[in-house]
C-alpha cells in the first residue's frame, strides 16, 4: 500500500469515483475529508489512507477479486457481447488502471476467474513460467475410454498447432462422462483441445479453482475480494 501523496482529483478519478473534470462537483456533492479536514480544493494532496468519502474509507488502491463466472459472459475489454466487467459495480468499472481478468475463460465456461488491477500480479500468473494449478470439471459428449488419465499424465500429448508437448496433467474420473482435470498451464482452449485429442468433446466446462481459490461458496456472477501477496 502506497504512502505517497496524490492530488485528490487524480486519486478519486483513478479509483473510479468521478472523472478528473467532475472532481470539483464531486467534492461539492459529497463529504470528502483528509485527516478529518474537509477537502474542497481539487488540487489538495492527500494520502490514500487519510481520505473518507461520506464517512467511508476509499476503495483499496489495488483490487483483486475472485468471481464465479457465469455462462455467456466474455473475458475481454472490447469484444461485442456481454462482458464480464459489466457484472462489477460501475465505480470499479471506471478504475484506472483497469480491472482485468487473469487469463481468460471461454464464454461458455463457468467458474473461478481472478480479476485484478495489479499488473505485476496479472503478469506473474499469466506468464508461461507460472505453474498456478487450475482445476476443471469437464462434462463430455461420449463416455471416457479409460486411457485419458494416462495420456494427460504422460507429458507427451501434443496439441494441434503447438510446438511443445503439454506438461503432465492429473485427471480423475467423476462419472462415465465427467472428469476432473488439473492443469498447470493455460493454452488456448486447452481443456477442450485435450479431450478432443482423445476423440471426445467437452459439452460443459467449469473451473473449480484457480491457484487454490475455489468458487464453491459463490453463486454464478458473485465475486469477493481476495488478498494475494506476490
Ligand atoms: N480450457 C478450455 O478449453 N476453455 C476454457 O475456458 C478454459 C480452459
Amino acid at each position: 500500500m502506497s504512502n505517497s501523496f496524490k492530488r485528490i482529483d487524480a486519486h478519486l478519478s483513478a479509483l473510479g469515483y468521478c472523472s478528473r473534470s467532475e472532481a470539483a462537483a464531486f467534492l461539492k456533492r459529497h463529504q470528502v475529508s483528509a485527516d478529518g479536514i474537509k477537502v474542497t480544493d481539487v488540487k489538495r494532496k492527500v494520502s490514500h489512507a487519510s481520505v473518507l468519502v461520506d464517512g467511508k474509507e476509499l476503495d483499496p488502491e489495488t483490487l483483486t477479486l475472485l468471481m464465479n463466472k457465469p455462462e455467456g459472459v466474455i473475458c475481454s475489454h472490447d469484444d461485442a457481447g456481454k462482458l464480464i466487467y459489466g457484472l462489477l459495480p460501475q465505480r470499479w468499472q471506471r478504475r484506472n488502471p483497469k480491472l482485468s481478468t487473469i487469463g481468460r475463460l471461454d464464454s461458455d465456461t463457468t467458474g473461478a476467474i481472478l480479476l485484478t488491477d495489479d499488473g505485476a500480479l496479472n503478469h506473474k500468473l499469466t506468464s508461461p513460467k507460472s505453474k498456478a494449478p487450475k482445476v476443471y470439471e469437464a462434462t463430455l459428449a461420449e463416455p471416457l475410454k479409460g486411457d485419458e488419465a494416462e495420456i494427460f499424465a504422460s507429458g507427451t500429448l501434443m496439441l494441434h498447432g503447438e510446438k511443445k508437448a503439454l506438461l503432465p496433467a492429473k485427471m480423475e474420473v467423476l462419472s462415465e462422462k465427467k472428469a476432473r482435470l488439473e492443469i498447470c498451464e493455460g493454452k488456448y482452449h486447452q481443456v477442450k483441445r485435450m479431450f478432443a485429442a482423445t476423440g471426445n468433446k467437452v459439452v460443459a466446462l467449469h473451473r473449480v479453482s484457480f491457484d487454490g481459490f475455489g468458487v464453491d461458496d459463490l453463486e454464478p456472477a458473485q465475486y469477493k475480494r481476495i488478498a494475494f501477496n506476490i
